[in-house]
């Protein structure tokens, strides 16, 4: 076995995959990380997820940034003419490439930033996006959030204007939400702005079937990561023997997914053996919704300042804009 240290990046990170995932089987409440669920498939299903009529936080992230990013971009360039405007986990950048339009027809100077832990994702902005935004000056960063905002601080003094869109801050509960928040604070400078977009709770009902869609393709996105375990860990799942099981809570906003184990059965990782009971839940995502005052008190907490609200015409969904106190 490679020692940690002297192994490539790609056997390190199967290393922590492996990891992970006996450390969350072998635990009393059995749990796998939502953030294993991009693999090549997974990428594709979330893609479908996306499309489809249940899921509407893309939709409505999407009709902000089409309407809205002029005026977004008019608060970040008032702010400061010239920035680094750095975005975790762009995706395809979609959403954002609206308002970098509108910067450079501001004539906004600045040098996007897109942080992702898919190389691939970060090649791809690289190559395209100086196609559809001519001049644009791109410069990806491969690699994990504090890390490569580290990075960037090294590169340059300049002011920082931090996207996180996309209700990705939903993957975490509200205190790693707001522990992830006041670590961006530590990254940043006072006055800096941070634009975070939160699914907003609404009817409980259009969320729960967001997340539990006709055509079965949430089911299968969490399958999924089952499939993979087989293929990269040589495993033994059999994703017909666990069921889907979504679930909201109104209350506290929390949106859990699970995986229920439709028998008593053994699964096997490599040569070790992990015994399911009949029923037994396997917890696999959180996607936390919140009201805004829930919002602007995590903004307090973690050292910012609510500037502004950009909302949906549904009220749905808000992408809110804070800048960072002294
Ligand atoms: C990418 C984290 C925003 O939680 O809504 C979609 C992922 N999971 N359907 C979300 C997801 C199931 C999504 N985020």
């Amino acid at each position: 076995m490679l020692s940690v240290t002297t192994a490539t990046p790609a056997a390190r990170r199967s290393a922590h995959f492996r990891k992970d995932v006996l450390d969350g089987l072998r635990a009393e409440n059995k749990y796998l990380s939502s953030k294993y669920f991009y693999d090549e498939t997974g990428d594709k299903l979330f893609q479908q997820i996306m499309a489809c009529p249940e899921y509407y936080p893309t939709r409505c992230e999407m009709e902000i940034m089409q309407h809205q990013s002029g005026r977004m971009a008019q608060f970040f360039a008032e702010y400061s003419p010239s920035f680094d405007l750095i975005e975790l986990g762009p995706g395809d950048a979609s959403k954002s490439w609206f308002l970098l339009r509108e910067l450079q027809k501001e004539n906004a100077a600045f040098t996007y930033y897109p942080i992702d832990i898919s190389s691939q994702v970060i090649g791809w902005l690289e190559d395209k996006l100086p196609v559809t935004l001519p001049g644009i000056h791109v410069r990806g960063l491969n690699g994990e959030y504090m890390e490569k905002m580290h990075q960037v601080n090294t590169f340059s003094p300049n002011r920082k204007i931090v996207l996180f869109m996309g209700a990705n801050i939903g993957n975490m509960n509200v205190t790693q939400a707001t522990q992830f928040c006041r670590q961006l604070h530590d990254h940043l400078q006072p006055g800096d702005l941070l634009l975070i977009g939160f699914d907003l709770k609404k009817n409980p009902r259009t969320i729960l079937d967001a997340y539990n869609d006709r055509q079965g393709i949430t089911r299968a996105f969490n399958l999924n990561l089952l499939r993979r375990i087989n293929d990269e860990l040589t495993a033994d799942f059999d994703p017909d023997q666990f069921e889907h099981y979504p679930v909201y809570d109104p209350g506290s906003g929390a949106c859990k997914s699970y995986l229920i184990s439709r028998i008593a059965q053994e699964v096997h990782i490599g040569d070790k053996t992990i015994f399911f009971r009949e029923n037994e839940p396997i917890y696999m995502e959180i996607s936390q919704k919140y009201s805004l005052e829930e919002t602007e008190l995590m903004a307090v907490q973690a050292g910012f300042e609510p500037i502004h609200t950009f909302f949906d015409s549904k009220k749905w969904f808000a992408d809110v804009l804070w800048q960072r106190q002294a």
